[in-house]
C-alpha cells in the first residue's frame, strides 16, 4: 500500500474525547503559558487542548523525549515540548537524551543530526518534506569536487547541512559557534560551506589571519533583510526619541550585521532581548526568524516593544500539533529517520569535533 505523505491539514485528525472538565483546564494551561491572548485566546487553546492532551499521554506511554525548535510554533514549544532552544543545544539534548525515543519537531536536517548523535535511538521526524534552503543548496558531491580543487584545506560546514554533506566534512559548526570553531582549525586557509552571508561575515572575522573559500549557499528568511531598512527604522525610531536595539541572526547579509548591535543564534538573541529588557532597554527590533518574537513575548516578565517585522520559515512552520500526534501514535515509514551506517560513522567525527572544538 502507498503511504500518503501530504502534511496533515489543521482539524483534519480525529481526537480522543476528554471531559469538558479537563480540556477547559488543559486550555488554560494553554492560554497562560503561550501567553498571547489575542492570536492564541481561550477558545483557541480550547480547541488545541484535545490534541496537546494526548500528544503528553502518548510521550508518557511511550517513553518519547519531544524536541522542538525555537521557530515552531508556541502550541508546539509550550504546549508539548521538553527541550526547546537553537540547533547546537538541541543537538546536544537529543544526544543526551535517556529516553530511546526523540521526535524532533523541526526541518530534517536537525532530526537528521539527532540520528548521526545517538544512532541507536529512534528519530521521528513528523514533517519529512520540511527541508531548509541551506541543506537543499549544497550535496556531498560538491563538498568532494571543492576538495578536490583545494587539497589539504580543512572544511568546515554549517548543521544546516545533510547528514552525506556532513560526513565528507572536517567539522560541523552553527550559529552559535561558527567564528570560534573556524578560528581555530589548523593552517591559513579553510573552505565554509554552504552560506555565504555567514562565509562574508567570517571572511570579515578572519581577516588577516585566514582565507575563506566560500560557498553561494543562502537562507532564504534571513538573506530578505537590508542594512538600508534597519538605518531607516533607526532613524525613524530615534525621530521619536526611541533607543533602538537591533538584534540579528548570523545567516542575515555582511550590511545587516554591520548595523546590529548583537549577533547570534536564535537561543543567543532571545537572552539577549530578555536581558535588555530586563535593564530598561525595551525597544528591541528582531531580525530573524518569527519563532524568536513568540518565545519573547511568551517569556519575558518585562514589557517589550518589539519594533519592525519578522520573517516565517515556510520551512520551519510545517509542523502541526496534527501531525505530532500522528507521528506518535503510529509513524508512517518515512516518518523514522533511517541513514546509511557509514554516513553516520563519518557524519559523527565532524559533529564530535565540533563538540570539542566549541566547548
Ligand atoms: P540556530 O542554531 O540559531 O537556532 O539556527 C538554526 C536556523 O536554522 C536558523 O535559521
Ligand atoms: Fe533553513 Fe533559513 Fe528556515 Fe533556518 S530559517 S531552517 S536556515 S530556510
Amino acid at each position: 500500500m502507498q503511504m500518503s505523505t501530504t502534511p496533515i491539514q489543521r482539524g483534519s485528525i480525529s481526537t480522543k474525547s476528554y471531559s469538558d472538565e479537563i480540556v477547559d483546564k488543559e486550555a488554560g494551561r494553554l492560554f497562560e503559558v503561550i501567553n498571547q491572548p489575542k492570536l492564541w485566546d481561550l477558545e483557541t487553546c480550547r480547541h488545541i487542548a484535545p490534541l496537546t492532551l494526548e500528544i503528553n499521554e502518548l510521550k508518557k506511554e511511550k517513553d518519547v523525549f519531544l524536541i522542538a525548535h525555537s521557530y515552531q510554533t508556541p502550541d508546539i514549544i509550550y504546549g508539548v515540548a521538553d527541550s526547546v532552544s537553537d540547533s547546537y543545544t538541541l543537538s546536544k539534548a537529543a544526544r543526551d537524551a535517556p529516553q530511546n525515543t526523540i521526535l524532533f519537531s523541526s526541518v530534517r536536517f536537525m532530526a537528521e543530526t539527532a540520528k548521526i548523535v545517538s544512532p541507536h535511538k529512534t528519530i521521528i521526524h513528523p514533517s519529512p518534506e520540511a527541508g531548509c534552503s541551506l541543506s537543499d543548496s549544497i550535496t556531498a558531491q560538491d563538498v568532494r569536487a571543492l576538495k578536490e580543487k583545494y587539497p589539504d584545506v580543512p572544511v568546515a560546514c554549517y548543521i544546516n547541512t545533510t547528514a552525506e554533506v556532513k560526513a565528507e566534512v572536517d567539522v560541523c559548526v552553527t550559529s552559535s559557534n561558527f567564528l570560534k570553531i573556524c578560528e581555530r582549525l589548523p593552517g591559513d586557509k579553510l573552505i565554509f560551506v554552504p552560506d555565504r552571508l555567514m562565509g562574508k561575515h567570517l571572511t570579515e572575522y578572519l581577516e588577516g589571519k585566514k582565507e575563506v573559500i566560500n560557498y553561494h549557499g543562502e537562507c532564504y528568511v534571513h538573506s530578505t533583510f537590508t542594512g538600508e531598512k534597519i538605518k531607516s527604522w533607526r532613524q525613524r525610531s530615534a525621530d521619536q526619541g526611541i533607543s533602538l536595539k537591533v538584534l540579528s541572526h548570523p545567516e542575515c547579509d555582511a550590511d545587516v550585521i554591520a548595523e546590529s548591535d548583537i549577533v547570534g543564534s536564535s537561543e543567543k538573541l532571545m537572552n539577549e532581548a530578555m536581558r535588555l529588557s530586563s535593564e530598561g532597554e525595551s525597544d528591541i527590533m528582531l531580525i530573524t526568524e518569527c519563532g524568536t518574537a513568540d518565545r519573547l513575548r511568551a517569556e519575558s516578565e518585562n514589557e517589550i516593544n518589539l519594533i519592525g517585522t519578522c520573517v516565517m520559515c515556510r520551512y520551519m512552520k510545517m509542523t502541526l500539533l496534527e501531525d505530532i500526534l500522528q507521528a506518535l501514535r503510529e509513524p508512517r515509514k518515512n516518518q523514522i529517520i533511517e541513514l546509511d551506517e557509514e554516513i553516520i560513522k563519518k557524519a559523527q567525527k565532524s559533529l564530535n569535533e565540533m563538540f570539542r572544538l566549541a566547548e
